[in-house]
């Protein structure tokens, strides 16, 4: 059998050439725990209601999905969307403010696409998600990361930030963010949906995580502010379906909706995911969005609890706020490097992703994140028991 070192996707492993044949993304070694994974649960991705929703799409014997798509986007699964969001954010969502993407990152690349050219600044939090800056660097914009505490976005830094820079966009993930799992509070938003009018730049809400709060805490989304030519909200079925449906939207004001759906991308290849957003339009019309979302909740909330009770009992000295939404612990390891630790780490069969790789400065090195909806209560105890293990070993 060979044995090579390969990269598979976003993660280096060593893994046996002849056993593995890429199918997903992640790709974790038999034996390894790796908390830095991201991703549902692949026994929480919902095969039966998806397949159920295929049958009564393939079932109405209509082809319509299989042409060329309306470059907007399906209409009858914006208008199921449309519906869906009125009654999760409490206000009435217009189907013709919504435009279907990939994904939330497909949304930033077009974003950056139409919205920015090479050179041009932007902002994003410090910490921000990794694989947005990124895209960012695909494009060659200047990034000017704005300071967080324990509730978001300072707004001073951005106020501060604003005197020196003209940002085209500021790239803010509100709701949970990833990895800080902390939540921008109301009059905060307003504020940025203010200033993002007194100085003409967008903002570009990443709000993945909303659906996914396990307090039963209603935060108002910044999809609430697109009436302004200024914001734009991002969602994606990603984190509340599945993600390699590369299914999303964009809510925002038609002026930012044009330029997209007048594009050459969209003009040669028709809207996005047509073939999917039929399927998924009879899965939201079941109501089966809403059951999926409310059972991820229960077995999310639990796994959450088990990774604080753990992190309490094994780790004591690690600095952390426990979430109350969202996929991620942002824990702090005072005085140790994440990332030679993660290297470690290894050694003790368990992964993370370190703090550095989420901030545009080369900082925040001594925290990490830890993801808790990819494994059980159970495998999630053993990984904290083992990055015990491996703090002892790397603190000798
Ligand atoms: C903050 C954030 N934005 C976007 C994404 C990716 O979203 P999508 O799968 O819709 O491209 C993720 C996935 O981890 C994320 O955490």
């Amino acid at each position: 059998m060979m044995v090579g070192a390969g990269f598979c996707g976003k993660f280096n492993y060593t893994y046996s050439m002849t056993d593995y044949i890429p199918t997903s993304q992640i790709y974790i070694p038999p034996g390894m725990i790796d908390l830095g994974a991201g991703d549902p649960d692949f026994a929480l991705l919902p095969l039966d209601m998806l397949q159920r929703a295929a049958e009564a799409c393939f079932a109405k014997s209509d082809p319509a999905f299989l042409q060329y798509g309306a470059e907007q986007g399906n209409g009858y699964f914006r208008k199921a969307l449309a519906e869906f969001l009125s009654q999760g954010y409490g206000f009435a969502v217009d189907f013709d403010d919504l435009f279907v993407t990939n994904g939330i990152s497909n949304a930033l690349d077009l974003i950056c696409t139409h919205f920015t050219r090479p050179g041009d600044t932007i902002f994003v939090e410090e910490p921000s998600y990794f694989l947005a800056l990124r895209i960012f660097a695909d494009h060659d914009l200047q990034i000017v990361s704005l300071q967080t505490d324990r509730e978001g976005l300072v707004v001073e830094s951005l106020e501060e930030k604003l005197a020196q820079f003209q940002p085209i966009f500021l790239y803010t993930i509100p709701t949970f963010q990833n990895p800080g799992g902390f939540t921008l509070p109301v009059d905060r938003r307003e504020r940025l949906a203010e200033l993002s009018q007194e100085h003409g730049f967008l903002i570009v809400a990443d709000e993945v995580y909303h659906f996914l709060n396990y307090v039963n805490q209603k935060m108002k989304p910044f999809a609430a502010y697109t009436e302004l030519e200024t914001v734009i909200s991002l969602g994606s079925f990603s984190k509340i379906l599945a993600p390699g449906l590369r299914l999303g939207w964009m809510q925002a004001h038609p002026s930012k909706i044009k330029p997209l759906v007048g594009s050459g991308l969209l003009d040669s290849g028709g809207g996005l995911n047509p073939f999917t957003s039929a399927i998924v339009r009879e899965l939201v019309e079941a109501g089966d969005l809403e059951q999926n979302i409310a059972s991820l909740k229960v077995t999310y909330r639990s796994r959450l609890a088990a990774m604080e009770a753990a992190l309490r009992q094994e780790l004591p000295k690690t600095e952390f706020e426990a979430p109350e939404g969202g996929f991620f612990f942002w824990v702090r390891l005072p005085g140790v490097d994440g990332e030679e630790f993660r290297a470690k780490a290894r050694e003790f069969d368990v992964g993370f992703r370190h703090g550095a790789l989420f901030s545009s400065q080369g900082g925040l090195r001594d925290y990490i994140r830890l993801c808790y909806t990819f494994y059980d209560e159970e495998k999630i105890a053993e990984g904290i028991f083992r990055l015990k293990q491996c703090l002892k070993a790397f603190s000798r």
